[in-house]
Parts: structure tokens; sequence; C-alpha cells
């Protein structure tokens, strides 16, 4: 029986919270340029609904990262699949994600991303998980703050699939 999906944020919920995001960090970065680090994949369709709210200039990398080890050992050591291809120094940085959960990939990446010498560095992400936190992380910029259930679209993916839905839903086995 293949799973089913449940809307838990409607596509007009999402454009307007992000259309508020993109006008926060417009004030924000007033007479700035902001660059923003999307974390491959599940990050993509948000920056880019994102970059096209934000008024100040903006400039656009792309990384990609894999995490050591299974889900049970909780190193958090990340490795770089794919690397930004440009320096980060000087600049004033957002890093862009679909979700934070445990925490540890972001906190593993946004040290490893410091050391690079950014002007500035800052995270914003469109999903929040607080209850399966287990790192801690300092995020900026939240979209949602969601409840523990596995979610798809809007760049998340089940098994690689549903991140072309253009809202949030929570996946359902029964
Ligand atoms: P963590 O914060 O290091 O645990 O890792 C977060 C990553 O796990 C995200 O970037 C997603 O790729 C994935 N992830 C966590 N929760 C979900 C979910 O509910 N749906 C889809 N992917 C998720
Ligand atoms: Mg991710």
């Amino acid at each position: 029986m293949p799973e089913r999906i449940e809307v838990l944020l409607s596509e007009d919920e999402v454009d307007a919270r992000i259309k508020a995001i993109g006008e926060q960090i417009s004030r924000d970065y007033e007479g700035k340029e902001v660059h923003l680090v999307c974390v491959l994949k599940g990050g993509t369709f948000f920056m880019c609904e994102l970059a096209k709210r934000i008024t100040v200039p903006v400039s656009m990398d792309f990384m990609s990262v894999s995490s050591y080890g299974n889900e049970t050992k909780s190193s958090g050591v990340v490795r770089i699949v794919k690397d930004l291809d440009e320096p980060l120094k000087g600049k004033d940085v957002i890093v862009v994600e679909d979700i934070v959960d445990s925490g540890r990939t972001l906190s593993y990446l946004l040290e490893m991303l410091r050391d690079r010498g950014p002007a500035s560095l800052r995270l914003c992400t469109l999903l929040d998980k607080p209850d399966r936190r287990v790192v801690h992380v300092d995020v900026d910029y939240t979209g949602f703050q969601i409840p523990d259930e596995f979610v798809v679209g809007y760049g998340l993916d089940y098994a690689q699939r549903y991140r072309n839905l253009p809202y949030i839903g929570i996946v359902k086995f029964d």
C-alpha cells in the first residue's frame, strides 16, 4: 500500500511566509549584498522562492553534504560531496536549508563555513522541528516550527520523491 500525503502547510501559507522572510532579510541587509548558500538538494525550492523576494543584491552558491555513518552514530561529522564554487571571505552569508531536525548536520556545517571568514553568517530554514534537536543551532530566520512528523514537499523528499510538491505534507503510512 503506497503512502499518502496529508497537507500540513498549504501552498498559499508557504508562499506568504517566504514573502515575509524575504522582506525581513531585505530590511536587515539594507545597503549590503547577501550571499545565499543553498544546501542541496532540499534547500533548492525554498532558496529560489526566497531569492525572488529579496530586494537587495543577491548572489547564490550551492553545496552538497552527506553524513558519515548511520543515523544511530551521532558523530555529526559531514562529508562535502560538492563544495561551494566561490570563497566566503568578507561576504554576508545566509545558509538556506529546508529543515533543521537534530541539528547535527548544520552545527558542523556552520562551523566549517565560519572558518572561511565570512563577514557574517546566518541561518535561514523553511522548517524547524525543535522537539528533535540534539545539538543546539542558532536559527536566524524560520519559516515554520512543525511537530515531530516526517514531512515532504517544497524540496523535502521521501526516498527522493515528492520534492516537487508545492506545499508541505505529512507522510502517512496507514
Ligand atoms: P539534521 O538536522 O542533521 O538531523 O538533518 C536534517 C536533514 O535531515 C535535513 O536537511 C533533511 O535532509 C533530513 N530531514 C529531516 N527531517 C526530515 C523530514 O521530515 N522530511 C524529509 N527530510 C528530513
Ligand atoms: Mg537538508
